[in-house]
């Protein structure tokens, strides 16, 4: 029985500024640079979702891949298409990088996919700013 993967594209743009409460001013200006803007700035991300299945891979059903979308439509689409991410409860004590982004991005998704299970979520926020998760551990200083 063959194990295959399908990995379905999302867009979603929102805007977020990088900065720490706990931080000074300087420090915050040298960790973020340019990102820690007091007026923000905005990103037209790009979200991968890739859900592991094991079976045939011709069995799978154009519907689950349609509940899929509508699931990550509802559940993250709609909840930072067009919104400051800063603004965002999950974000209150959490600065708003890729890194975070992905995992409350997992965090949202695992255990609601359709079928299969989630195997990973990759985010482009930049041309140059690739992020994945893959539900490996992590930290609490890790998710501050
Ligand atoms: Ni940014």
């Amino acid at each position: 029985m063959a194990t295959t993967s399908l990995t379905r594209r999302y867009q979603f743009s929102a805007a977020h500024r990088l900065h720490c409460d706990e931080l000074s001013v300087e420090e915050n200006r040298r960790i973020f640079g340019k990102c820690n803007n007091p007026n923000g700035h905005g990103h037209n991300y790009v979200l991968y979702v890739t859900v592991r299945e094991a079976g045939e891979p011709t069995s799978r059903a154009r519907t689950d891949v349609e509940a899929l979308d509508r699931l990550v439509q509802e559940l993250v689409v709609a909840r930072f298409d067009h919104r400051d991410l800063n603004r965002d409860p999950a974000f209150i004590a959490r600065t708003t990088t890729g890194e975070n982004l992905v995992l409350l991005v997992w965090d949202l998704l695992a255990g609601n996919v359709p079928f299969g299970h989630l195997e990973k979520i990759g985010l482009v926020e930049t041309r140059d700013n690739y992020f994945e998760y893959d539900g490996g551990a992590v930290s609490t200083r890790e998710r501050i």
